[in-house]
């Protein structure tokens, strides 16, 4: 047996359960055991690869739509641009590099550079990447100025709590383990006391998924860009709310396996739900747009003129950058299921 699945097992003998949130954050980030201190689990050759990953296109793209809004931007003398969960950072490579070449003035205004990283293999390649660079550990950090913020693939590796909802109550969802000894998901008896995230009126058996470090964190960073103006792009999975089931799901090797498989080397996410994130943006006096489908927001902002222009420069490359493009917008890769939601402060932005 495993170091994580014994240590676990252990943990639920002791206390009776573990909740959702406390399993996975545990097989996520386990000081020695968890995923995220494994080497190389993003791109080709590790567990899922990342539309940055896929191609540079995908930053250059977003970028135009920051482009397109510039005016309201380049008043402002102290910018940073911030990341939450970088990873490698080719995100912010691509940006960073389109903006020096397209809006030097603005570019010149960006005045730090702000990741938010928890991995410690991460934090080792973005220390190399990037020559001048604050990576912190607590979203409290950053700066009161102008903030350009990216998150993309980042609120779906938070673990969350789950809750059904059932004969008019909502019941925490707990990991316990049958009489075989394996872990199985059971009810909490007791009902939970809810706050102002959970729906309103749900049908029988819904299941509300949600964290109190990601409320945390979005109230924070909405307290920022209403008081000192700002970007904020999330980019992720959309759980379909209408769908009555868990989005719980892992991968290893590129592709699903199930939640319990070989904990600590396998990728466990969940679909963040779009419509709770526009809820406490509202709540804290942010403007929302979208969320928009990848596919649409790519293709608005340029993603098929931008592949056209790399053929002409390089016609060998042809086949490759349209299988790039293809995989960001084609409806069976990421182009619908991946939504882009873009928070701002009250200035008068255009999106789409
Ligand atoms: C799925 S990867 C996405 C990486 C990158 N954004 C990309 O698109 O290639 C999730 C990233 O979030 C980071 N992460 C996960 N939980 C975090 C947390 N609580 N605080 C900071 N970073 C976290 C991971 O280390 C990793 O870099």
């Amino acid at each position: 047996m495993q170091n994580l699945e014994k240590l676990l097992k252990k943990s639920i003998k002791s206390f009776g359960f573990l909740s959702v949130k406390d399993f996975f954050n545990i097989v996520l980030h386990h000081e020695s055991f968890g995923y995220y201190r494994k080497n190389n689990i993003l791109g080709k050759k590790g567990d899922f690869t990342t539309s940055p990953e896929i191609s540079q296109v995908f930053g250059e793209v977003l970028c135009n739509s920051i482009l397109l809004n510039s005016k309201l931007i380049e008043g402002y003398r102290n910018v940073s641009y911030i990341e939450l969960g970088p990873g490698k950072g080719s995100l912010a490579e691509d940006i960073l590099r389109t903006l020096k070449k397209l809006n030097h003035t603005l570019f010149l205004n960006i005045k730090n550079i702000y990741f938010l990283e928890k991995s410690e293999i991460f934090y080792s390649h973005l220390k190399k990447l990037f020559s001048s660079v604050n990576i912190i550990d607590d979203i409290e950090k950053i700066p009161n100025s102008y903030n350009i913020i990216f998150a993309n693939e980042f609120f779906d590796a938070l673990p969350v709590s789950q809750y059904v909802f059932t004969k008019q109550r909502w019941r925490e969802v707990l990991i316990t383990l049958n009489k075989k000894e394996e872990f199985i998901f059971s009810l909490s008896r007791k009902p939970t006391k809810i706050n102002y995230c959970f729906p309103n009126n749900p049908s029988e058996n819904y299941i509300f998924e949600y964290s109190e470090y990601m409320i945390n964190l979005l109230e924070s960073i909405c307290q920022k860009v209403s008081q000192y103006g700002g970007i904020f792009f999330i980019i992720d999975y959309a759980r379909n709310n209408k769908k009555n089931e868990s989005s719980l799901s892992a991968i290893k090797n590129h592709k699903k396996v199930d939640v319990f498989h070989e904990l600590g080397n396998c990728d466990v996410s969940h679909s963040p739900d779009f419509d709770l994130i526009k809820k406490i943006c509202k709540n804290n006096n942010c403007r929302i747009f979208g969320p928009f489908s990848q596919s649409l927001f790519l293709q608005n902002y340029g993603i098929n003129e931008r592949i056209e222009f790399l053929i002409d420069k390089n016609p060998k490359l042809k086949n490759q950058l349209l299988l790039q493009k293809n995989r960001l917008i084609g409806e069976k890769y990421m182009g619908n299921i991946f939504k882009v939601l873009i928070i701002t402060d009250n200035n008068n932005y255009k999106f789409l």
